[in-house]
């Protein structure tokens, strides 16, 4: 009996699956890298109090999701549900707004905690990759990040997502917005906790799944027809740029996120392979949280793509990767003599950059093969007494079969060429 499983709402990333998380991190890291931004990691937690001020005090992120736990110390401590705020506080303290290079474009790869129910799709433990551009109000920054994700999204073979496109406003015209809303949820019929949230987050309301709820919305103003001229304008110059360049989206006025700290430009990639968690990844423009962690005012931008989520979204497509075989070339030694001369061509062929693996524990020619095969290997080099005495090793190709004697100083000279 194993005594140990993994916790509930998590997995374990094994080869060769693992493979293709490494893929997707890659690709989407690879456009971001192409258009300066720069990469950053952050510890994988944080005080407390940043994500509580940052995402916002009545967010389910923050009040029921989030694993907060007190250090011996006496410091209390989160691990990060996200990468904003973490990214922004490390911004914020290394002065990087201040070296005169705004925006600051910086990148980010790594694990996230939610404490939420798990189902397929959404994990107490995942993965993101995501992106900042810290520091400038300009639509075409916002542009920018959206087209990225798009590449990112299509590079990987993707075709079945939709970028949802919606504007939250700012401070001059959301809170008209949110008293009309208000207004308007205080005249249903809701249950009390629903009723709760439209007092103090009714924009949050308008996310609510339940048909009953959301049969009641039809009429509810929407911030599309609030939006102040600042922020029709800027919200029209992101759409014209992001059509402008061949990517396609669909206007959702009704686009809230989870998040508190978003103003203007949002969005989300949904896929439409996934069920309910089809959120492959979301983003928007983030003006006001620098002031919210206690920093000067820094116009920002930003998106998260979920990786467990795209992995999922290739599944659903059928699509599988093109992935380097993990192993060029296996050895296999028959005896002692063999295990010495094959063991130190590995080493040599791993200098040149070749992947090459090796049957350890004396195993014979047959399980020894089966290794090799398993391996994926394009050639095994096969030595046992004769050959040695000869002054050569058997190089069988993999996959046609054919096998030639090559002499042992000519087997690294000979792999390169064939691996070219
Ligand atoms: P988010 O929408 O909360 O945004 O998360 C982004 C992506 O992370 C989601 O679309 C989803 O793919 C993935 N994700 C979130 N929660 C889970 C979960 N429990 N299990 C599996 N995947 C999950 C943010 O986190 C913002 N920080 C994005 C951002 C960056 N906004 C501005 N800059």
């Amino acid at each position: 009996m194993s005594t140990f499983q993994a916790p509930k709402g998590t997995y374990d990333l094994l080869p060769p699956d693992s493979a293709k998380f490494l893929a997707v991190r890659e690709a989407i890291a690879a456009p971001l890298r192409n258009s300066g931004y720069g990469y950053i990691e952050t510890p994988g937690f944080e005080n407390v109090e940043l994500f509580a001020r940052g995402v916002g005090e009545s967010t389910d992120i923050v009040t029921k999701e989030m694993y907060a736990f007190e250090t011996k110390g006496g410091t209390k401590l989160a691990l990060r549900p996200e990468g904003t705020a973490s990214v922004l506080r490390a911004a914020l303290e290394a002065n990087l707004h201040k070296a005169g290079n705004l925006p600051v474009k910086l990148w980010y790869s790594g694990s996230y905690y939610r404490y939420e129910r798990p189902q397929k799709g959404r994990y107490r433990h995942f993965s993101q990759v995501g992106a900042e551009a810290i520091g400038a109000e300009d639509p075409a920054l916002d542009a920018e990040l959206i087209i990225l994700a798009d590449q990112a999204y299509r590079s990987l073979g993707l075709r079945n997502f939709r970028i949802l496109l919606n504007s939250l406003g700012d401070k001059e015209c959301r809170p008209v917005y949110r008293a009309a809303l208000q207004e308007f949820l205080r005249g249903l019929d809701l249950d009390e906790d629903t009723l709760r949230r439209a007092e103090i987050n009714p924009l949050r309301v308008l996310d609510d799944k339940r048909e009953s709820v959301q049969k009641q919305l039809g009429d509810a103003p929407l911030l599309r027809d609030y939006l102040c001229d600042a922020c029709k304008a800027y919200h029209e110059e992101v759409r014209e740029l992001i059509t402008a360049a061949g990517v396609s989206f669909e206007d959702d006025p009704k686009l809230v996120r989870g998040l508190d700290y978003y103003t203007r430009t949002t969005f989300e990639f949904v896929h439409d392979g996934l069920g309910s968690q089809s959120a492959v990844g979301g983003g928007g423009r983030y003006d006001g949280l620098s002031e919210m962690i206690g920093g000067p005012a820094l116009p920002s931008v930003g998106w998260a793509l979920g990786v467990d989520r795209t992995v999922l979204a290739l599944e659903a497509e059928g699509i599988e990767l093109e992935l380097p075989a993990a192993t060029s070339v296996f050895a296999v030694p028959l005896g002692e003599e063999a295990r010495r001369l094959l063991f130190a061509k590995v080493t040599e062929l791993r200098k040149v950059g070749i992947a090459a693996d090796f049957s350890y524990g004396g195993k014979g020619l047959k399980g020894a093969m089966k290794n090799a095969n398993r391996s994926g290997a394009r050639y095994a080099i096969v030595a046992g007494e004769r050959d040695l005495a000869e002054g050569v090793v058997q190089l069988k190709d993999m996959e046609s079969g054919e096998q030639a004697a090559i002499g042992v100083n000519e087997i690294v000279a000979e792999l390169e060429a064939r691996l070219g």
